[in-house]
């Protein structure tokens, strides 16, 4: 018994401090998405685990404990057209297209798995992996990964809960009360609001029943299949492998959208990018802030969209109205500018995190990128929105109705706008005020979303895939969760009765004719 008690201990205790063998997945060509993948594979290491990060932006100097997988040929997937000022101005963006869309990233999901460094990985045999995390990017075939290396499965997903990364573990939202992701209303939601939330909603599961779970789950079978084979296992349904996530982390936070109700097995670990202690800033910003004793305004339009491609007539309307400004305005901007203001300093790369936590900062003008405007809040700065694509839109419409921004529509009309919008943000407390409530509703939590983003991979591994974390509504067909079954019961039986009632009656009065005709 002794030796048995103590064999359970020493099997316990090597399983808890064991390091891990992950591989860790982001394939998407843009620097936020960079950003996001480095924060979580920083976070496993820092824990002691061997990470495998297959990576478009593989880093210099690598921690001992990680090992790189370089992607970076999927960047020529991704124009940089795509993410043009003039392009989305003019209304051309593939993004208004979701067939496109759908096209553009299966192209990413063949790209990423047939990259040869990524086939060197897949046709190891002796490879071995504890877990695979892989951020979602509208293909959900990514999860075939860990049934090659027959482990449990862990979604990364970079936006607010949605109905679709929700439907995998669970079920779809309510579109009566939770808006997608790509929309920017807020609810309490009007009829109209609510009947084309529905048909969204609606028209967006067909689309995925009917179109990309087929080319997703042929790109599952061509692709992932043979190293299954390889392995000498038999290949499972499309539908085994894509309903059996063991967890999502997502990249939200309560404080930074609205209270989603969640399932056990999503974990919401928003700003978890952002370093504890921020980095020191360099020597130059650092004077330029120390300096800015009237305030810095720290404008940027994130890592995507270059300002270079920015028409002429709103560059110089920019620098007309930064001119005005007895604040310095910091502009992060892809190339030198001529006839700049005394005031108005450009930088071709910012640090940002860094740039955010100084005193002096007092307003950040961005696109509004989830990042941006997470940092935002982490460091309780206001903001002047002005939204390009995708989820942009719902985090400045957001961070308006939360009271801490100021939105700004893109147009060659804009400057003007602009002036009024700094002018409001700067004299009026209000949105500083609002901005510093909510950074302490989002600092006040009880565990940092770092540890918890470690803690909730690790009880992954212990617990071979959680599956006590698992929602039983995943499995349940929709006629019984709307009990469509019992109504049709209901119907049938009421049916029954009314028959039944009615041939009584007449053959009753039948009887009666034949007994008055006696
Ligand atoms: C994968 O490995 C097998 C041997 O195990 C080899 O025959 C095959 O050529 C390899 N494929 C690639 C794409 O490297
Ligand atoms: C589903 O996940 C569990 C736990 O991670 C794993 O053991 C199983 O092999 C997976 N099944 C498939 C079909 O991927």
């Amino acid at each position: 018994m002794k030796v048995l008690s103590f064999l359970f201990f020493a099997i316990v205790a090597s399983s808890l401090c064991d390091a891990y063998r992950i591989l860790v997945l982001f394939m998407v060509p843009g620097k936020s998405h960079g950003i996001l993948g480095d924060g979580v594979v920083r976070h496993l290491l820092e824990a002691g685990h061997e990470v495998t990060y297959i990576t478009p932006f593989p880093q210099k100097n690598p921690h001992p404990n990680l090992q790189q997988v370089d992607i970076s040929k999927n960047a020529e997937l991704m124009d940089e057209k795509m993410f043009d000022f003039k392009t989305i101005l003019n209304n051309e963006a593939i993004f208004r297209n979701p067939i496109k869309m759908i096209q553009v990233m299966s192209g990413l999901f063949e790209a990423t798995i047939q990259n040869p460094n990524v086939v060197k990985i897949l046709n190891d045999t002796n490879q071995r992996f504890d877990a695979v995390i892989s951020e979602w990017m509208f293909n959900d075939a990514y999860s075939g990964l860990a049934t090659i290396f027959d482990c449990p499965f862990i979604w990364f997903s970079s936006i607010e809960p949605h109905w679709i990364i929700l439907s995998l573990i669970d079920e779809s939202t309510n579109p009566a009360y939770v808006p997608d992701s790509m929309s920017s209303i807020i609810p309490p939601f009007n009829f109209k609001e609510r009947v084309s939330g529905l048909f969204a909603q609606l028209f967006g599961a067909a689309l995925r029943f009917f179109y990309t779970d087929g080319i997703d789950g042929k790109q599952f079978y061509k692709i992932i299949g043979p190293y299954l084979t390889l392995r000498g296992k038999t290949i499972p349904s499309y539908y085994d492998v894509q309903y059996n996530t063991s967890l999502i982390l997502g990249n939200s936070h309560v404080s930074l959208g609205q209270a989603t109700r969640l399932p056990q097995n999503y974990k919401p670990i928003a700003g978890y990018h952002i370093k504890s202690d921020v980095e020191p800033l360099p020597e130059d910003l650092k004077k330029l802030l120390d300096n800015a004793n009237n305030g810095l305004i720290y404008f940027s339009m994130g890592s995507n969209l270059k300002s270079k491609y920015l028409p002429d007539e709103l560059k110089r309307g920019f620098l007309k109205i930064f001119r005005e400004l007895k604040q310095t305005v910091l502009w992060k901007f892809e190339e030198p500018l001529p006839n700049l203001p005394k005031n108005v300093h450009i930088v071709q790369w910012a640090p940002q995190p860094s740039i955010l936590a100084h005193p002096n900062c007092v307003l950040f003008i961005t696109h509004g990128g989830l990042l941006s405007t997470t940092e935002a809040v982490h460091f309780g700065k206001p903001i002047i929105g002005i939204p390009v694509f995708g989820d942009q839109f719902t985090n400045i419409e957001r961070a308006v109705n939360r009271g801490f921004a100021v939105k700004v529509t893109l147009s060659y009309e804009m400057v003007d706008e602009l002036k009024s919008a700094i002018d409001e943000v700067l004299s009026n407390p209000k949105y500083k005020n609002r901005v510093r409530e909510l950074s302490a509703i989002y600092h006040d939590r009880p565990v940092s979303p770092g540890k918890e983003l470690v803690h909730w991979v690790e009880h992954v591994v212990r617990t071979r895939g959680a599956l006590h974390l698992r929602s039983p509504a995943l499995h349940v067909p929709f006629y019984q969760k709307f009990y469509l079954d019992l109504l049709g019961l209901i119907v049938v039986a009421i049916i029954v009765i009314v028959t039944v009632i009615k041939l009584v009656l007449r053959s009753k009065k039948k009887e009666d004719l034949t007994k008055k005709n006696k």
